[in-house]
């Protein structure tokens, strides 16, 4: 099946998309014109030196910076066709995509619970079944004996793990993760691909992982590679997690 043939059904499609920054001499034109499609349930890597547009095209998708122009589509929903469509944007990236950043950003004065039972309490949900949902993430990425604890008690791949937790806590239909498993080592690391992957699945997530880790590139069936703003498509190993 060539992803490219279907244009709605859910996940991601991205058009034509073109972002420069300033203007006049000092304009950098970070994406010149990126196209990319992830179908509901898929995980692709993108993969790209430093300075080609990764973090520029995550930021995009996920309504944090505005393209200069192109399209956007996520599910059946065109949200940016050379402008926003989408009105809430604050709504767009709270219920609808899940970011998990190469730093964790937890805050410090909430306890690993509260870190991840904020996102379902902000979209509405009672207190208690928000931390429910925080304890069921926490087990399935194996910092559960970590809830109580406050962030700055926890190492570096612990926060990540309760980052990731954070994420997925909406269930979101769209996850992008920038460079997640950077801080990991090997076996957390196709640990946290392992849960991506099992998310992917069960929930039809589109997810987005940008990547320079060796040790989990080959677990991706695709691959886009981006380079000077533009992206080309590969087939990967999809090894078996
Ligand atoms: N806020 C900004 N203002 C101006 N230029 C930027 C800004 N953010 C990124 N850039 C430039 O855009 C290009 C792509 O950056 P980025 O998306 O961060 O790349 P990557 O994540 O692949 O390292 C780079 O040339 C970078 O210097
Ligand atoms: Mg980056």
């Amino acid at each position: 099946m060539n992803p490219m043939n279907h244009t709605s059904g859910g996940g991601i499609l991205i058009e034509g998309l073109r972002k420069v920054y300033g203007s006049g001499d000092t304009a950098v034109e970070a994406l010149k014109h990126v196209n990319m499609q992830v179908a509901p349930g898929e995980v692709v890597g993108l993969v790209g030196p430093s300075g080609s547009g990764k973090s520029t095209l995550l930021k995009c998708l996920g309504a944090i910076i505005e393209p200069t122009s192109g399209r956007m589509t996520l599910g059946d929903e065109v949200i940016y066709d050379n402008g926003w469509i989408v009105r809430d944007l604050r709504a767009l990236r709270r219920d609808r995509i899940g970011f998990v950043f190469q730093a964790p950003y937890l805050i410090p004065f909430l306890d690993v619970t509260d870190n991840v039972a904020l996102m379902p309490m902000l979209a509405g949900q009672p207190n208690a079944r928000a931390r429910e949902r925080a304890l069921e993430l926490l087990t399935a990425l194996d910092v559960q004996h970590r809830a109580k604890a406050e962030p700055s008690q926890l190492s570096g791949g612990e926060q990540q793990r309760v980052s990731i937790a954070r994420a997925l806590a909406n269930k979101p239909p769209v996850i992008l993760a920038d460079e997640p498993t950077a801080p990991l080592d090997s076996e957390r690391a196709l640990g946290v691909m392992r849960i991506l992957n099992q998310m992917a699945q069960q929930a039809q997530t589109a997810i987005i992982v940008v990547t320079h880790d060796e040790k989990i590139i080959p677990t991706f069936k695709r691959i886009y590679h981006i380079r000077d703003g533009q992206t080309v498509e590969e087939a990967g190993e999809g090894r078996r997690l």
